[in-house]
């Protein structure tokens, strides 16, 4: 069980203008998506290399490639979809799964409404996105449709996290990696993360 905190200074620079209520959804999904592309740099950096003979304008050269199938990509519907984009930027063939889930507003359980993953999630690296790890009920069942359709390797990137989402989330799945560009304080009596950024799916999407 892990969690990382990617302090990047350009990681850390974009969070401050993707939180600032003045920005508005053109630049919140630009910036999201360039946050996103720099932490799958890190994500990343385990994936396995094999050996392979290319020739160089020099001469034969062994170097290397990632090994086998790359990354399933797996955005938490809607926030999460505006991380996509920059994970494929690096990772142009990486396959990407979509759940649809929602808070309840009473309970704040997620809801579930649409699932489509890849079928060979059992072969890749499964990298689930979604801004805002907030109670955690969202990450931790989309991690569990990702495990029950075969899902082994999985992490779990989000760009804010509140202490009660890292705590639910290593609590259930003490297996994945948990990855994020801040940790807040704390949850307002709705459940959302303090100070955090807002609704992210409507900051994205335009729909306050
Ligand atoms: C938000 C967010 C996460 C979830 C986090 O989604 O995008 O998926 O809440 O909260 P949790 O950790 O307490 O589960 P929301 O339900 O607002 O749906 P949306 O992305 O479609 O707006
Ligand atoms: N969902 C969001 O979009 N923001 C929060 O702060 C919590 C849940």
């Amino acid at each position: 069980m892990s969690l990382r905190v990617l302090d990047h200074p350009l990681i850390q620079h974009k969070l401050t203008f993707i939180r600032d209520a003045d920005t508005g959804p053109k630049d919140f999904r630009a910036l999201t998506e360039e946050v996103a592309m720099l932490m799958a740099y890190e994500v990343t950096r385990n994936l396995p290399l094999e050996d392979v003979e290319i020739r160089t304008p020099m001469g034969p050269a062994r170097t290397k490639v990632i090994a086998g199938k790359t990354l399933a990509v797996v955005p938490i519907l809607r926030a999460g979809l505006g991380m996509v984009g920059g994970i494929l930027e690096l990772v142009p063939t990486a396959k990407v799964g979509h759940i649809g889930l929602f808070r309840d507003h009473d309970t704040w359980r997620p809801v579930e409404y649409y699932c489509k993953l890849p079928p060979d999630l059992a072969e890749r690296e499964v990298i689930i996105c979604d801004p805002m790890l907030a109670t955690g009920g969202s990450a931790s069942l989309a991690v569990k449709l990702v495990k029950e359709r075969g899902g082994r390797t999985i992490k779990l990137m989000s760009l804010i996290a509140a202490p009660e989402g890292i705590a639910l989330v290593q609590k259930e799945h003490p297996d994945v990696d948990i990855f994020t560009a801040a940790v807040d304080e704390a949850l307002d009596p709705n459940a959302y993360i303090l100070p955090g950024l807002g609704d992210a799916g409507d900051r994205l999407f335009g729909t306050r």
